[in-house]
């Protein structure tokens, strides 16, 4: 599966270290080749001897070690991969990396390297929820960098939540998922997805049924032909996939603003249940009864329009596709839609509940273009996904 790759290992310093050594079998066992990078911090969890010994291979953990520099600089080290995972990753690391740090082995590489770059974070989840982390990960991410986890779950230091490794077969997939080589190698795609949130007030807001199923398929179909794939997802119920860049919003103006900075890109896919109005009086506290009996009146302003505007911007990836969630008059909807919104084809949908699709798992579309009205039978989300990821493969050669 991985066989004739070269996988460079940047191993940081956190309790789960030990997993990389599950990580090192698992490639081994796909057939990659793994050269190991260990932070001086990386060395009290696991011990170089034990990484060598599963990776076959000499274990380099220090800049200025010029036998090292003799054998093979730390630029060449960096050159020779066709991937380099950094597992886990500590929020100092990812830090370090969103600064452009050199100031020691594994931060040199990352910085030295134009390889593609695939990082599993971990760390106690109050230092992933601070916003310091989010920053520099969202850096980092607009620095190319792919992200895998972290999961939510019992941690380490006795807390619950987001922060764990991914485990070792998720980042296994994701390396797989990174190395495929397809039609859309080398392209650049956004998938948006899910509903938006709108705030009320601090506890309450407005969203939709959407659970996010159908543009996650299509962003791991495009992933699996080989794009480069920056999945901006609003709220959604199913997790998204391994070996995209995620960028999670959670209102309509955040998702514009995410896409608008995720461009220039081959082809804009934008699945997401965008709402269409936002609570224009929103409350920065909770709100509370009264006790008149009167609830509070809502006012709302409209939202920008994400798809409209990447089809006229200046900007303007190659294709642009657009969703449209219909009740009545699908066809009707969505050709005008297709000519209101400006771009290339409209994959319309049935969204009346007796169809179930809405947070189901099958979709029956017809996809609008210049060229016509093609109705493909009621599939699997994962077969849309997959036949949708093939045109538009088509379309972009
Ligand atoms: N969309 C968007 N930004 C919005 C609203 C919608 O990008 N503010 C995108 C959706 O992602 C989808 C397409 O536009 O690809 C159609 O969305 P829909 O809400 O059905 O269209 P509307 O323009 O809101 O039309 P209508 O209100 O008539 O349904």
């Amino acid at each position: 599966m991985l066989a004739q790759k070269r996988i460079l290992l940047v191993i940081g310093g956190g309790i789960a270290a030990y997993k990389a050594l599950e990580l090192i079998r698992l490639l081994r066992g796909a057939g990659a080749a793994v050269t190991p990078v260990m932070t001086k911090a990386a060395g009290e969890f696991v011990t170089p001897l034990s990484v060598s010994a599963l990776a076959g291979e000499k274990v380099y953990a220090h800049l200025f070690d010029l036998t090292d520099e003799a054998e093979m600089g730390h630029i060449q080290l960096s050159r020779v991969a066709d991937l380099i995972v950094v597992a886990p990753a500590t929020a100092d690391l990812i830090a370090r990396m969103a600064q452009g740090r050199a100031d020691d082995l594994a931060s040199t590489l990352l910085l030295a390297t134009d390889t593609p770059v695939l990082v599993a974070p971990a760390m106690n989840v109050r230092m992933w929820t601070h916003p310091a982390t989010q920053r520099n990960v969202a850096q980092i991410q607009a620095d190319g960098a792919r992200l895998i986890g972290p999961d939510d779950g019992d941690m380490a230091c006795g807390e619950y939540g987001p922060g764990r490794l991914a485990e070792p077969p998720a980042i296994l997939a994701a390396i797989t998922a990174m190395l495929a080589k397809g039609p859309l190698t080398g392209k650049h795609i956004i998938v948006t997805s899910g509903p938006t949130h709108e705030p009320i007030d601090p506890v309450r807001y407005i969203a939709n049924r959407s659970s996010g199923a159908q543009g996650t398929a299509i962003a791991a179909a495009l992933r699996d032909l080989g794009a480069r794939v920056s999945f901006v997802t609003g709220p959604a119920t199913v997790p998204p996939p391994a070996g995209v860049t995620v960028i999670p919003v959670e209102t309509a103006a955040q998702m514009a603003d995410a896409v608008a900075r995720a461009l220039p890109a081959d082809a804009a896919i934008m699945a997401a249940a965008v709402a269409d109005w936002r609570v224009s009086n929103a409350s920065d506290r909770k709100m509370k009864k009264d006790g008149t009996g009167t609830a509070p009146a809502l006012q709302f302003a409209e939202n920008p329009d994400i798809l409209k505007t990447v089809s006229h911007g200046p900007n303007r990836p190659r294709l642009v596709v657009g969703f449209a969630a219909e009740t009545d008059d699908v066809i009707a909807h969505a050709q005008a839609k297709l000519a209101r919104k400006g771009c290339d084809w409209i994959v319309a949908n049935d969204v009346s509940p007796a169809t179930g699709i809405m947070g189901g798992a099958e979709n029956a579309v017809t996809i609008l273009s210049a060229k016509g009205a093609e109705t493909w039978p009621r599939l699997p989300k994962d077969e849309v996904a997959r036949r949708l990821a093939h045109r538009i493969a088509d379309a972009l050669k």
